[in-house]
């Protein structure tokens, strides 16, 4: 629950804008002060400026740095090596996965829950080919094991 002072001040924030559905200028003053963009901050953006809570929704999941500071909507980590061992299936990974999540320029899926990288090597050569979500290696990985890992169809 956020303080009625911090309501307080969005409040005004947002009567000082000179165009007060400006959701990107708002939503940068709300992670400034919390470093989050918590429900019911959005509902009440809604409220104040009268836009639709949905048109906030789709402010946010097209900036990533709006994107990840929404609760409970953090955003894997997906890597998949392309080094000089693995790279030989991994790019082949890689673009499948990209095709499937609809990754966009920065690598964050349609869905916005998923962001797909690459890396160089895992210092796992040997047990290539090597992916990994949110940090924990997975090594000698199939394609199906990868979608069954994301639970992708
Ligand atoms: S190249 Fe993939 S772990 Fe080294």
């Amino acid at each position: 629950m956020e303080t009625k002072e911090f309501y307080n001040e969005l409040e005004e924030y947002i009567n000082s804008l000179k165009d007060k559905k400006d959701d990107v200028k708002i939503l940068n003053f709300v992670i400034e002060k919390l470093d989050s963009i918590p429900v019911e901050v959005q509902k009440f953006i809604a409220e104040k400026t009268g836009l639709m809570e949905i048109s906030i929704e789709n402010t946010i999941n097209f900036y990533p740095k709006f994107r990840n500071k929404v609760e409970g909507k953090k955003v894997k980590e997906v890597a998949i090596c392309v080094g000089m061992t693995c790279g030989s299936w991994g790019k082949g990974y890689y673009d499948e996965l990209a095709k499937i999540l609809e990754i966009d320029e920065n690598g964050i899926s349609k869905d916005g829950k998923i962001q797909l990288t690459t890396k160089r090597c895992f210092g796992r050569c040997a047990k290539g080919p090597n992916m990994s979500i949110d940090g924990t290696i997975y090594s000698m990985v199939t394609m199906d094991e990868i979608k069954r890992r994301l639970n992708l169809k």
